[in-house]
């Protein structure tokens, strides 16, 4: 059972980056290079069991980084990133999704995804759901599915699953309080 050992690593800081808000930091997980391996294998098993076939894996700068790419080299398959507007050179495409106050727009290179494409969407943590709804939208806008997005840590209260009807979403941790 690998979850009570990342459980274990993350670290709650109380008001970060602003008062009144618990930050859930998964940095310490990474003094254990042993952890991280085998975390990222038993993702990559769940991908090949569970979710089955998947072109590629994509992953949500920044703290997504962290595993999207040891994922897609365990599973043999590219690894796609997806960034904030602006950041990628070359041809891009682009997705927004409409969050609380203003709007949030990730993009990727043109041809990372093709039509079709089942896409594994990793990252950290899910919190009100807009990070992985607008990458969700990217991946849907060039005609590709995701097979199913991943996170380490949910903070079930603030309900991202809501924005999320439409995609299998797996959480490792799942915490009552945000
Ligand atoms: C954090 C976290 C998720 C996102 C979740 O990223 O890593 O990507 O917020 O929030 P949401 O569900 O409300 O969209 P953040 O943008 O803070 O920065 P980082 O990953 O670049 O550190
Ligand atoms: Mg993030």
């Amino acid at each position: 059972q690998i979850r009570p050992k990342i459980e274990a690593h993350i670290r709650e800081v109380k008001d970060f980056p602003k008062k009144g808000i618990n930050f859930r930091d998964i940095m310490p997980l990474f003094t254990n290079p042993q952890l991280v391996n085998e975390l990222c294998v038993v993702i990559a098993d769940h991908v090949r069991h569970t979710v089955g076939h998947v072109d590629s894996v994509a992953g949500l700068e920044a703290r997504g980084f962290l595993f999207g790419p040891q994922v897609a080299i365990q599973l043999g398959v590219p690894f796609v990133p997806i960034r904030k507007k602006g950041k990628l050179p070359g041809a891009t495409i682009e997705a927004s999704y409409q969050k609380e106050y203003g709007e949030d727009i990730v993009a990727i290179q043109e041809g990372a995804v093709k039509s079709g494409d089942i896409v594994f969407l990793i990252d950290d943590l899910l919190a009100t759901g807009g990070t992985l709804r607008a990458a969700a939208n990217l991946i849907q806008k060039v005609g590709g599915k995701v097979g199913e997005a991943f996170v380490l840590i949910e903070l079930a209260p603030l309900n991202g699953r809501a924005k999320l009807p439409d995609v299998k979403l797996t959480t490792l941790i799942s915490y009552d309080s945000a």
